[in-house]
Protein backbone atom coordinates (compact mmCIF):
# COMPACT_ATOMS: atom_id res chain seq x y z
CA UNK A 1 0.00 0.00 0.00
CA UNK A 2 1.11 3.45 -0.74
CA UNK A 3 -0.01 6.85 0.28
CA UNK A 4 1.43 8.68 -2.66
CA UNK A 5 -1.05 8.23 -6.02
CA UNK A 6 0.71 7.64 -9.64
CA UNK A 7 0.47 11.35 -10.00
CA UNK A 8 2.78 12.00 -6.87
CA UNK A 9 -0.53 13.40 -4.74
CA UNK A 10 -1.22 12.35 -1.25
CA UNK A 11 -4.38 10.33 -1.18
CA UNK A 12 -6.81 11.75 1.03
CA UNK A 13 -9.40 8.82 0.26
CA UNK A 14 -6.26 6.10 1.45
CA UNK A 15 -5.47 7.81 4.52
CA UNK A 16 -9.19 8.31 5.53
CA UNK A 17 -9.92 4.68 4.48
CA UNK A 18 -6.87 3.23 6.59
CA UNK A 19 -7.71 5.84 9.62
CA UNK A 20 -11.06 4.34 10.03
CA UNK A 21 -11.69 1.40 12.63
CA UNK A 22 -11.60 -1.68 10.78
CA UNK A 23 -13.70 -4.86 10.39
CA UNK A 24 -12.89 -7.10 13.73
CA UNK A 25 -9.78 -9.68 13.10
CA UNK A 26 -9.09 -8.13 9.89
CA UNK A 27 -5.29 -9.04 8.80
CA UNK A 28 -2.17 -6.81 8.93
CA UNK A 29 1.27 -6.97 7.53
CA UNK A 30 2.68 -10.03 9.64
CA UNK A 31 3.45 -11.28 12.86
CA UNK A 32 5.67 -8.65 14.66
CA UNK A 33 7.00 -11.16 17.24
CA UNK A 34 9.17 -12.31 14.70
CA UNK A 35 10.46 -9.37 12.49
CA UNK A 36 14.13 -9.38 13.15
CA UNK A 37 14.33 -5.63 13.43
CA UNK A 38 10.64 -5.30 15.81
CA UNK A 39 12.11 -8.18 17.65
CA UNK A 40 15.36 -6.76 18.95
CA UNK A 41 13.35 -3.81 20.38
CA UNK A 42 11.18 -5.73 22.12
CA UNK A 43 13.97 -7.73 23.36
CA UNK A 44 14.90 -4.05 24.79
CA UNK A 45 11.72 -3.72 26.32
CA UNK A 46 11.69 -6.96 28.14
CA UNK A 47 14.62 -6.16 29.84
CA UNK A 48 13.63 -2.46 30.57
CA UNK A 49 13.65 -2.55 34.16
CA UNK A 50 11.70 1.11 34.69
CA UNK A 51 8.78 -0.20 32.05
CA UNK A 52 5.97 -2.33 32.22
CA UNK A 53 5.87 -2.36 27.97
CA UNK A 54 7.14 -5.76 27.57
CA UNK A 55 7.70 -7.74 30.78
CA UNK A 56 7.06 -6.82 33.91
CA UNK A 57 9.42 -5.36 36.04
CA UNK A 58 11.83 -7.90 37.87
CA UNK A 59 10.63 -6.94 41.77
CA UNK A 60 7.29 -7.89 40.84
CA UNK A 61 8.30 -10.64 38.42
CA UNK A 62 10.44 -12.36 41.67
CA UNK A 63 7.66 -11.49 44.08
CA UNK A 64 5.30 -13.84 41.80
CA UNK A 65 7.56 -16.28 41.77
CA UNK A 66 8.23 -16.63 45.30
CA UNK A 67 4.35 -16.59 45.97
CA UNK A 68 3.24 -19.07 43.70
CA UNK A 69 6.07 -21.53 44.44
CA UNK A 70 5.22 -21.35 47.93
CA UNK A 71 1.53 -21.53 47.22
CA UNK A 72 1.59 -24.38 45.15
CA UNK A 73 4.23 -26.53 47.36
CA UNK A 74 5.59 -28.97 44.86
CA UNK A 75 8.41 -31.27 45.65
CA UNK A 76 11.58 -30.33 44.25
CA UNK A 77 12.64 -30.85 40.23
CA UNK A 78 8.82 -30.77 39.21
CA UNK A 79 8.55 -29.83 36.00
CA UNK A 80 7.57 -26.67 34.72
CA UNK A 81 6.72 -25.26 31.01
CA UNK A 82 7.24 -21.19 30.69
CA UNK A 83 4.86 -20.91 27.78
CA UNK A 84 6.00 -17.33 25.97
CA UNK A 85 8.77 -17.13 28.01
CA UNK A 86 10.16 -13.80 26.39
CA UNK A 87 14.23 -13.19 27.32
CA UNK A 88 13.55 -16.36 30.58
CA UNK A 89 12.82 -13.75 33.07
CA UNK A 90 9.76 -16.07 35.00
CA UNK A 91 11.81 -18.94 33.79
CA UNK A 92 15.19 -18.39 35.72
CA UNK A 93 13.14 -17.65 38.95
CA UNK A 94 11.30 -20.86 38.66
CA UNK A 95 14.59 -22.41 37.88
CA UNK A 96 15.86 -20.89 41.38
CA UNK A 97 12.84 -22.05 42.94
CA UNK A 98 13.95 -25.71 42.30
CA UNK A 99 11.83 -26.26 39.37
CA UNK A 100 12.86 -28.17 36.18
CA UNK A 101 12.21 -25.61 33.72
CA UNK A 102 11.63 -25.61 29.92
CA UNK A 103 11.23 -22.12 28.14
CA UNK A 104 9.48 -21.61 24.70
CA UNK A 105 9.09 -18.69 22.93
CA UNK A 106 8.63 -17.89 19.53
CA UNK A 107 10.55 -15.28 19.47
CA UNK A 108 14.64 -16.00 18.08
CA UNK A 109 16.07 -12.99 19.83
CA UNK A 110 14.75 -13.63 22.92
CA UNK A 111 15.71 -17.53 23.27
CA UNK A 112 18.82 -16.15 22.08
CA UNK A 113 19.50 -14.27 24.83
CA UNK A 114 17.90 -16.49 27.66
CA UNK A 115 20.27 -19.15 26.29
CA UNK A 116 22.95 -17.24 27.08
CA UNK A 117 22.09 -16.15 30.46
CA UNK A 118 21.63 -19.82 31.19
CA UNK A 119 25.02 -20.64 30.19
CA UNK A 120 26.78 -17.98 31.52
CA UNK A 121 24.94 -19.01 35.13
CA UNK A 122 24.88 -22.10 34.61
CA UNK A 123 21.10 -22.37 34.98
CA UNK A 124 19.72 -26.00 33.62
CA UNK A 125 17.15 -24.40 32.06
CA UNK A 126 15.92 -25.79 28.42
CA UNK A 127 15.23 -23.11 25.93
CA UNK A 128 13.25 -23.91 22.37
CA UNK A 129 12.49 -21.38 19.87
CA UNK A 130 8.87 -22.83 18.89
CA UNK A 131 5.38 -21.31 18.06
CA UNK A 132 3.64 -22.47 21.24
CA UNK A 133 0.71 -23.52 19.39
CA UNK A 134 2.73 -26.46 17.87
CA UNK A 135 3.60 -27.80 21.11
CA UNK A 136 2.93 -31.62 21.02
CA UNK A 137 3.61 -32.71 24.50
CA UNK A 138 1.69 -35.79 26.66
CA UNK A 139 1.16 -35.71 30.08
CA UNK A 140 5.08 -34.00 30.72
CA UNK A 141 4.67 -31.02 33.26
CA UNK A 142 3.66 -30.05 36.66
CA UNK A 143 2.55 -26.82 35.58
CA UNK A 144 2.29 -24.93 32.85
CA UNK A 145 2.77 -20.81 32.62
CA UNK A 146 1.78 -18.38 30.22
CA UNK A 147 2.40 -14.94 31.86
CA UNK A 148 1.52 -11.13 31.29
CA UNK A 149 -1.87 -11.68 29.47
CA UNK A 150 -0.64 -14.29 26.15
CA UNK A 151 -4.22 -15.87 26.44
CA UNK A 152 -5.56 -12.25 25.63
CA UNK A 153 -4.20 -11.55 22.55
CA UNK A 154 -4.89 -14.84 20.59
CA UNK A 155 -7.90 -15.52 18.18
CA UNK A 156 -10.79 -17.19 19.54
CA UNK A 157 -9.29 -20.62 18.05
CA UNK A 158 -6.06 -20.44 18.56
CA UNK A 159 -6.71 -19.63 22.32
CA UNK A 160 -8.65 -22.85 22.49
CA UNK A 161 -6.62 -24.45 20.42
CA UNK A 162 -3.69 -23.60 23.02
CA UNK A 163 -5.93 -24.68 26.16
CA UNK A 164 -6.07 -28.22 24.70
CA UNK A 165 -2.15 -28.59 23.64
CA UNK A 166 -1.38 -27.47 27.59
CA UNK A 167 -4.14 -29.83 29.16
CA UNK A 168 -3.00 -32.53 27.06
CA UNK A 169 0.85 -31.30 27.99
CA UNK A 170 0.02 -31.17 32.11
CA UNK A 171 0.15 -34.02 33.82
CA UNK A 172 -3.11 -35.48 35.80
CA UNK A 173 -3.96 -32.48 38.22
CA UNK A 174 -1.40 -30.10 36.89
CA UNK A 175 -1.74 -26.64 36.96
CA UNK A 176 -1.81 -23.75 34.68
CA UNK A 177 -0.81 -20.58 36.29
CA UNK A 178 -2.06 -17.65 33.82
CA UNK A 179 -3.70 -13.86 33.33
CA UNK A 180 -5.81 -12.05 31.45
CA UNK A 181 -6.63 -8.03 31.32
CA UNK A 182 -10.00 -7.37 32.28
CA UNK A 183 -12.07 -3.81 30.74
CA UNK A 184 -10.36 -1.97 33.97
CA UNK A 185 -6.84 -2.79 31.98
CA UNK A 186 -7.70 0.27 29.39
CA UNK A 187 -9.24 3.02 31.73
CA UNK A 188 -5.94 4.83 31.75
CA UNK A 189 -5.00 4.12 28.23
CA UNK A 190 -3.91 6.65 25.71
CA UNK A 191 -6.48 9.11 23.52
CA UNK A 192 -8.01 7.21 20.25
CA UNK A 193 -6.04 8.62 17.80
CA UNK A 194 -2.57 9.62 17.65
CA UNK A 195 1.04 10.44 16.00
CA UNK A 196 4.68 10.94 16.04
CA UNK A 197 7.68 11.15 13.74
CA UNK A 198 10.22 8.69 14.39
CA UNK A 199 13.39 9.80 13.08
CA UNK A 200 15.86 6.83 13.22
CA UNK A 201 15.76 3.50 15.36
CA UNK A 202 12.36 3.93 16.14
CA UNK A 203 10.57 0.72 17.90
CA UNK A 204 8.71 -0.40 14.80
CA UNK A 205 11.24 0.98 12.05
CA UNK A 206 15.24 1.70 11.70
CA UNK A 207 14.43 4.29 8.35
CA UNK A 208 13.04 7.69 9.32
CA UNK A 209 8.97 7.56 9.58
CA UNK A 210 5.18 8.86 10.29
CA UNK A 211 3.63 6.65 12.62
CA UNK A 212 0.12 7.02 13.00
CA UNK A 213 -1.68 5.03 15.85
CA UNK A 214 -5.68 4.53 16.67
CA UNK A 215 -6.98 2.32 19.40
CA UNK A 216 -10.96 1.01 18.74
CA UNK A 217 -12.98 -0.78 21.12
CA UNK A 218 -15.29 -3.63 19.95
CA UNK A 219 -17.47 -3.83 23.26
CA UNK A 220 -20.08 -6.56 21.96
CA UNK A 221 -16.83 -8.99 21.22
CA UNK A 222 -14.85 -7.78 24.32
CA UNK A 223 -11.62 -6.73 22.19
CA UNK A 224 -9.54 -3.38 21.87
CA UNK A 225 -7.40 -3.17 18.44
CA UNK A 226 -4.42 -1.04 19.17
CA UNK A 227 -3.39 -0.21 15.37
CA UNK A 228 0.60 1.16 13.97
CA UNK A 229 0.74 2.60 10.77
CA UNK A 230 4.01 3.01 9.22
CA UNK A 231 4.63 5.84 6.54
CA UNK A 232 7.59 5.67 5.14
CA UNK A 233 8.89 8.52 2.91
CA UNK A 234 8.15 7.12 -0.47
CA UNK A 235 4.92 7.06 0.83
CA UNK A 236 5.09 3.18 1.81
CA UNK A 237 2.94 1.98 4.33
CA UNK A 238 3.15 -1.28 7.43
CA UNK A 239 0.07 -1.92 9.37
CA UNK A 240 0.60 -3.87 13.03
CA UNK A 241 -3.08 -4.46 14.55
CA UNK A 242 -2.72 -5.66 18.35
CA UNK A 243 -5.92 -7.48 19.35
CA UNK A 244 -5.79 -7.83 22.89
CA UNK A 245 -8.99 -9.96 24.06
CA UNK A 246 -10.92 -8.65 28.00
CA UNK A 247 -12.05 -10.87 30.32
CA UNK A 248 -14.97 -10.97 32.89
CA UNK A 249 -14.27 -13.30 35.52
CA UNK A 250 -17.30 -15.06 34.72
CA UNK A 251 -15.87 -15.34 31.70
CA UNK A 252 -12.22 -16.59 32.55
CA UNK A 253 -14.14 -19.04 34.37
CA UNK A 254 -16.00 -20.65 31.86
CA UNK A 255 -13.44 -20.39 29.18
CA UNK A 256 -11.26 -22.49 31.51
CA UNK A 257 -14.11 -25.16 32.98
CA UNK A 258 -14.81 -25.52 29.01
CA UNK A 259 -11.35 -26.67 28.18
CA UNK A 260 -11.38 -29.24 30.85
CA UNK A 261 -10.05 -27.28 34.03
CA UNK A 262 -11.00 -26.62 37.07
CA UNK A 263 -10.62 -23.12 39.24
CA UNK A 264 -8.10 -23.98 41.76
CA UNK A 265 -8.14 -19.95 43.06
CA UNK A 266 -7.58 -16.33 41.14
CA UNK A 267 -6.68 -13.27 42.50
CA UNK A 268 -6.12 -9.20 41.12
CA UNK A 269 -2.20 -10.51 40.24
CA UNK A 270 -0.07 -13.30 40.51
CA UNK A 271 1.14 -12.06 43.98
CA UNK A 272 -2.09 -13.17 46.07
CA UNK A 273 -4.00 -10.56 45.95
CA UNK A 274 -7.60 -10.47 46.60
CA UNK A 275 -9.66 -10.19 43.59
CA UNK A 276 -11.65 -6.93 43.00
CA UNK A 277 -14.32 -6.07 40.50
CA UNK A 278 -12.59 -3.02 39.29
CA UNK A 279 -8.68 -4.85 38.81
CA UNK A 280 -7.25 -4.40 35.91
CA UNK A 281 -6.20 -8.14 35.80
CA UNK A 282 -6.97 -11.58 36.86
CA UNK A 283 -4.34 -13.85 37.91
CA UNK A 284 -5.58 -17.51 37.89
CA UNK A 285 -4.57 -20.96 38.53
CA UNK A 286 -6.09 -23.40 37.04
CA UNK A 287 -5.85 -27.78 37.80
CA UNK A 288 -6.24 -30.36 35.10
CA UNK A 289 -9.30 -32.18 35.76
C1 LIG B 1 3.93 -10.13 26.65
S1 LIG B 1 5.36 -11.11 26.32
C2 LIG B 1 5.56 -11.93 27.88
C3 LIG B 1 6.90 -12.56 28.07
C4 LIG B 1 7.14 -13.25 29.43
N1 LIG B 1 6.07 -14.17 29.77
C5 LIG B 1 7.30 -12.20 30.51
O1 LIG B 1 6.29 -11.87 31.14
O2 LIG B 1 8.42 -11.71 30.68
C6 LIG B 1 4.72 -12.38 25.26
C7 LIG B 1 5.76 -13.36 24.77
O3 LIG B 1 5.10 -14.38 24.03
C8 LIG B 1 5.84 -14.68 22.87
N2 LIG B 1 4.91 -15.23 21.88
C9 LIG B 1 3.90 -14.59 21.24
N3 LIG B 1 3.24 -15.44 20.44
C10 LIG B 1 3.85 -16.66 20.57
C11 LIG B 1 3.64 -17.94 20.00
N4 LIG B 1 2.66 -18.15 19.13
N5 LIG B 1 4.45 -18.95 20.37
C12 LIG B 1 5.45 -18.76 21.27
N6 LIG B 1 5.70 -17.56 21.85
C13 LIG B 1 4.91 -16.53 21.51
C14 LIG B 1 6.47 -13.37 22.46
O4 LIG B 1 7.61 -13.54 21.65
C15 LIG B 1 6.78 -12.75 23.82
O5 LIG B 1 8.07 -13.09 24.26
Amino acid sequence: MNILSTNGLLDFSLLEEITKKPPLFSKDDGNFWQDPYISEHLLNAHLDDESDQGSRKYQDILQSVLWLSKYLNLPEDSKLLDLGCGPGLYSENFYGQGFDVTGIDISQNSIDYASEQAAEFQYRIHYICQNYLEINYQQEFDVITLIYGDLCVLSHNDRNLLLRKVQKALKPGGFLIFDVFTKHYFDRKESDQSWYISTKDGFWREEEHLLLQSHFKYKKDKVRLDRYHQILKDGSIRTHNIWQHYFSLNRTITMMEENGFQIKNYWSNLQGESYKETSPWIGMIAQKN
